[in-house]
């Protein structure tokens, strides 16, 4: 079993010095969560500045976004060999905010999976329902839906080889949480996706999730870590959570 996962993702926040400090501080008490594998998840443009805080230290880095394409004219993409080159483990695939603000569809998104996996990055394939479909009911068949275009994509066991967060849209900045209960649920579905080759597979929780409500999410037996956001943002509090999945 792999070892639980908390990714801090950053966003498009901070300072180039800011994003220092803050890998600094993590660097500094990594030690206090043996056991957990932290990965962070900085601006592109600070990835490399990042990347030489985090040399010597076991916590990984990732890209919060990958282009699906390989070198060429695309203006504007970062391409997962330069992640890779640049000293990212894992890159984001499919964050809400990707699909809803950059109208990446699922297509795109299988396309990212299979490009990060390629240049042996580990992906993260973000899956979720809005408020509106969760009020509809129609929350496991938008998981499954989403989940099945990169199954198709790439394979059963490709797919397994990644990384899946569940991360309801509505949970996601608004400081609502999905019960440990609902997540739990839609994390047995998304197990039961995967097949047998999914047993291993890291299933991370993400909307909203703080030191107040991470012990009892973590508690829950198909949560594997936590995908966070603005909690990431503090060192202190990032480092809290981390410390309740040990
Ligand atoms: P949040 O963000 O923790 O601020 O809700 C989570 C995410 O978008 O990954």
């Amino acid at each position: 079993m792999a070892k639980p996962l908390i990714a801090g993702n950053w966003k498009m926040h901070g300072t180039a010095a800011e994003a220092v400090a803050l890998a600094r501080q993590l660097v500094k008490n990594e030690h206090s969560c043996a056991g957990v594998q932290l990965a962070i998840f900085p601006p592109t443009l600070h990835l490399g500045l990042v990347a030489s805080e985090l040399s010597g230290s076991a916590i990984a880095l990732g890209a919060q976004n990958v282009s699906e394409h390989g070198p060429g004219a695309f203006t504007g993409e970062v391409s997962a060999d330069m992640l890779k080159e640049t000293g990212c483990d894992y890159t984001l695939v499919g964050h809400s905010e990707r699909r809803t603000l950059f109208g990446e569809v699922d297509g795109a998104v299988a396309d990212k999976f299979k490009a990060a996996q390629r240049s042996d990055l580990v992906p993260i394939l973000c899956v979720g329902e809005t408020l509106q479909q969760r009020q509809q009911g129609l929350t496991l068949d938008v998981i499954a839906k989403q989940i099945n275009a990169v199954k198709d994509k790439v394979g059963i066991e490709n797919l397994c080889r990644g990384v899946i967060a569940y991360e309801p849209v509505w949970a996601i900045g608004t400081g609502e949480v999905a019960s440990p209960e609902e997540a739990q649920l839609v994390h047995i579905v998304i197990r039961e996706l995967l097949g047998p080759g999914g047993i291993g597979t890291s299933l991370l929780y993400g909307g909203s999730v703080k030191a107040s409500n991470a012990a009892e999410l973590f508690a829950e037996p198909d949560i594997d870590g936590g995908l966070v956001g603005g909690a990431s943002l503090e060192a202190d509090e990032f480092l809290k959570i981390a410390q309740l999945m040990t």
